[in-house]
């Protein structure tokens, strides 16, 4: 174990030195001061496995990783409702943490899904603030029971993706602790997460990252905060006023220039040694922390982190409508109706985005049943292909139940912008519409990160709702499917009939 007295180190280190710790070395490692045998650590993504980068870096999820396991985004598993699930996937990131030599997992994302069009929902948990922080609360629990810490994600009413760096939120003080601080709040009593990830936006036209309101008071005075506050990457603006209000961390590098910026302000007296030496030493315990508890030469088991991905996907899964249908009878011909039986749409585009070791699909999973398979639509197209349409309604003409494997594509749902409505391709709407003239016993298994509309819902037997479950969602699909494991899910958000009747909808985003 190596350890280091952060106090002395501090009292030891120059003012360029303490200036240059308060940003990144690179896209994701802190900087080392060697002369003081100070080392560096490594941040990576989250939040639902690990985007560890090594060689081209950026923050929006296209360069390569390293191979991981990619588990249910968090609006799956919202849905289990289950402390100890997430607790258990935060322990085992953890351990993949250790190995990968990671000293902080970015995630988990804890913002309120205010509009079912932010392109990110799919990696937050619910609406609700009291069930985001307590299942937040237990995954950061897990990671950290790794001596691995966790950056809880994105402080605050980061909301929506559209102009994210450049909005200011206006929210009054009661609506903002109620429902979107409450859960921040929550994770903070209950699990005191090393590090809190301060979001690009302005709250009533101050920056996050230079609100002190936000950091020092209420973060750090009212819920007694103890770690260190990050910018989101590449969210800092003013890097002086950004001390002052309790931001430690600046990611990613500024190749110098805030380092500068801070060495005049505390050489002007504009900014006191105090507050400097406060920043500072909250990176310092960082870098202790994860050294204290690091594990070398660790390592976990990939194929039992898939086996847990299936799990948490099965236990997340939910049955939104069955009109006896479900389980399906193992002997009964099953036509699989849809590109994603095949190739499933299992994660959601951005930072979080991972490359998983490997993945499952539903018709591979389902090997040694009686079942047909047509592909039914182009997940690239919106318009729909008569070739693929016929084969479609032979397929589910010679079956006795069709399974449509029907959802958001990509381009759909992702960081960086919002959806602009709630409906699926038209192809695969007309698919389902034209399968259930053919075939009375179609069920629909829905891939989507957040809400989408169903004007077919009246006319299939049963929709399993598996959202984006990760890289295990083809076995765990085909488990629900035919009874293996019960679907027990519930909705930890709100599925609008019509997008005029979401609260936000006149102000979104
Ligand atoms: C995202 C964060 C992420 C960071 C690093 C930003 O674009 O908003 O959630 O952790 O990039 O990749």
């Amino acid at each position: 174990m190596k350890t280091f007295d952060t106090k002395k180190l501090l009292s030891e280190l120059t003012l360029e030195e303490k200036a240059g710790l308060c940003s990144g070395a690179d896209f994701w490692h802190t900087k080392a001061v060697e002369r003081l045998g100070l080392p560096q650590v490594m941040v990576s993504d989250g939040p639902h496995g690990l985007r560890k980068q090594s060689t081209r870096s950026d923050h929006i999820g296209l360069g390569e990783s390293v191979e991981a396991v990619c588990f249910p985004a968090a609006s799956a598993l919202a849905c289990s409702f289950d402390r100890d699930l997430l607790n258990i996937l935060g322990s085992a990131l953890g351990d993949e943490c250790q190995a990968e030599e990671l000293a902080t997992l970015l995630g988990p994302g804890v913002n309120i899904k205010r509009s079912p069009l932010c392109g990110r929902n799919f990696e937050y948990f619910s609406e609700d603030p009291y069930l985001t922080g307590e299942l937040a609360a237990s995954y950061v629990n897990g990671v950290q029971s790794k001596n691995i810490g966790t950056s809880v994600k994105h402080y605050a009413a980061n909301n929506q993706e559209t102009r994210r760096m450049s909005i200011s939120v206006e929210v009054d003080e009661r609506t903002l602790r109620e429902i979107y601080l409450a859960a921040f709040e929550t994770i903070v009593k209950k699990s005191q997460p090393w590090t809190i990830m301060c979001s690009y936006n302005c709250i009533g036209g101050i920056y996050s990252c230079e609100n002190d309101w936000l950091l020092n008071k209420v973060l750090r005075d009212e819920w007694g905060f103890q770690g260190l506050v990050v910018t989101d990457w590449g969210a800092m603006n003013d890097r002086v006023k950004a001390l002052k209000a309790g931001l430690d961390l600046e990611m990613p590098s500024s190749k110098g220039i805030t380092d500068k910026e801070i060495v005049n302000a505390v050489n002007e007296g504009r900014l006191s040694m105090e507050t400097l030496d406060q920043a500072v030493l909250r990176i310092l315990e960082l870098v202790r922390k994860y050294y204290e508890g690091k594990i070398d030469g660790a390592s976990y088991d990939k194929e039992e982190h898939h086996d847990l991905a299936r799990i948490m996907a099965e236990e997340s899964a939910v049955l939104l409508k069955n009109e006896a249908i479900l389980p399906l009878n193992p002997e009964m011909k099953v036509a699989f109706i849809g590109e994603f039986a095949e190739a499933p749409r299992y994660q959601g585009g951005g930072s979080s985005h991972i490359n998983s070791f490997k993945l499952s699909n539903a018709l591979e999973a389902a090997k040694d049943y009686k079942v047909c398979y047509a592909k039914g639509f182009d997940s690239q197209k919106e318009e729909h292909d008569d070739a693929l349409l016929k084969e479609a309604i032979e397929c589910a003409k010679e079956a006795q139940v069709a399974v449509i494997f029907a959802g958001l594509p990509d381009a759909y749902e992702s960081e960086g912008y919002d959806r602009t409505h709630l409906d699926l391709p038209s192809n695969q709407n007309h698919l389902i519409e034209e399968i259930v003239k053919v075939q009375p016993n179609t069920v629909v298994v829905l891939h989507n990160g957040s809400p989408i509309l169903m004007p077919w819902a009246d006319k299939v037997k049963a929709i399993l709702e598996v959202y984006l479950g990760g890289q295990a969602v083809g076995e765990a699909t085909v488990n629900l499917l035919y009874g293996h494991a019960n679907p027990s899910g519930k909705l930890a958000e709100t599925f609008p009939l019509r997008l005029q009747d979401n609260p936000s909808y006149l102000n979104f985003p």
